[in-house]
């Protein structure tokens, strides 16, 4: 072949120039070329690719554009907010899942930090919702399951460390809160729950809050924060307890039985404030700035989210879209599913039941 052999220095590739297209503000970010020549020269169409350390996802953007597969990963939130935003911006981008692996480390955490000898994993679970409860100033209460503590009159759960809340732990909860009622001196002495989890489920947001609110239960989420793993935040007290964010959406259903549109508006998005840094705090003027971008899934079947339809902001159009249509093909009741992605790269999600026809 003619050219030049490529030597083990590269130095024809320039580093990402920040008025580039391709720039995402991510401070380590490569160039598209330097991952596009490593990609051909070691891989084929189909071919899996993997990065472990995929920063603002250069090689997942480049490998899916090259028509391979990929995984990338990173532990950084940040990161992996850059690199799904990344991913949706390339025409055609085939379905793809994030998944978060984090529970590992609690599991290890966990373990560590809550196994005396020769423990019996019942006690592990009841010294690890203690030092919770702890955290959350609550006192914890004995006698229940799904019950753990009592804060101010609110009964306390608290969510383990390797599954997320779901919208049946509530169920278990408001079912033990309605059986406890009055019946001593751990019995609930308001109609208030706070549940504690490191992940909510998808339907939890919304649905779990109606169900809630039908058994006549007030129940607020909270985040147990990631600090609670930090020795040094604890000691110094410096943990806090972020309730979960709260998303309106108005539907607009097909008038007649001839169309088959669904209108989608947000109409507003709540999130916790605590969470914020003040001077983001200051420079928001309107809900929607809050707002990244939201996506929804027209046909959600309770598994993986389909990210059919997003929206965000460009350089080109910098104000954010906030009503969407879709027609659907076929009559019937459908779920959908609407995810906001906030500018701290949280995911707040609700759904909705349709019927068309
Ligand atoms: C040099 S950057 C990668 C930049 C990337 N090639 C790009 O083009 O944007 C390294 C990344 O590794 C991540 N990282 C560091 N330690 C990690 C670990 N133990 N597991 C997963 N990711 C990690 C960091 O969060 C950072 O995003």
């Amino acid at each position: 072949m003619p050219g030049k052999v490529v030597q083990s220095v590269w130095t024809d590739i320039s580093p990402v120039n920040s008025q580039a297209i391709e720039d995402t503000g991510y401070a380590t970010q490569k160039p598209e070329a330097l991952l596009e020549r490593i990609i051909k020269a070691s891989s084929n169409e189909n071919d899996l690719v993997l990065d472990c350390f995929c920063g603002s996802g250069t090689t997942p953007a480049v490998a899916e554009k090259l028509g391979r597969r990929w995984i990338a990963c990173d532990l950084s939130r940040f990161a992996i907010h850059v690199t799904r935003k990344r991913l949706l911006g390339i025409a055609g981008v085939r379905p793809f899942v994030v998944q978060n692996l984090g529970k590992y480390e609690r599991q290890v955490w966990q373990s560590a930090e809550f196994k005396s000898q020769n423990a019996e994993p019942s006690s592990i679970q009841q010294a690890y919702r203690k030092f919770i409860l702890d955290l959350y100033h609550a006192r914890p209460v004995k006698n229940y399951v799904w019950l753990h503590g009592v804060k101010g009159g609110r009964m306390v759960h608290v969510g383990s460390v390797d599954a997320p809340v779901t919208a049946g732990d509530l169920a278990n909860i408001a079912a033990e809160f309605k059986k406890a009622v009055g019946t001593g001196q751990d019995a609930p002495a308001t109609n208030g729950v706070d549940v504690l989890g490191w992940d909510f489920a998808f339907e939890l947001n919304e649905v779990a809050r109606q169900q809630a609110a039908q058994a006549n239960l007030d129940v607020r989420f909270f985040r147990i924060p990631r600090d609670v793993m930090d020795k040094r935040a604890v000691e110094q007290g410096d943990i806090h307890f972020f309730e979960l964010g709260a998303l309106k959406v108005d539907v607009r259903l097909p008038k007649s039985e001839e169309t088959s549109e669904v209108s989608l508006t947000l109409t507003d998005f709540v999130i916790p404030l605590d969470d914020v840094p003040q001077e983001i705090q200051k420079s928001i003027k309107h809900w929607s700035q809050w707002v990244d971008y939201w996506a929804v899934d027209w046909d959600y079947k309770g598994d993986a989210f389909h990210n059919q339809w997003q929206t965000y902001r460009t350089r080109k159009k910098p104000a954010l879209e906030l009503s969407t249509t879709h027609r659907y093909e076929q009559p019937g009741e459908y779920t959908v599913l609407v995810k906001v992605i906030d500018i701290l790269g949280n995911d707040t999600t609700k759904t909705l039941q349709v019927k068309v026809g």
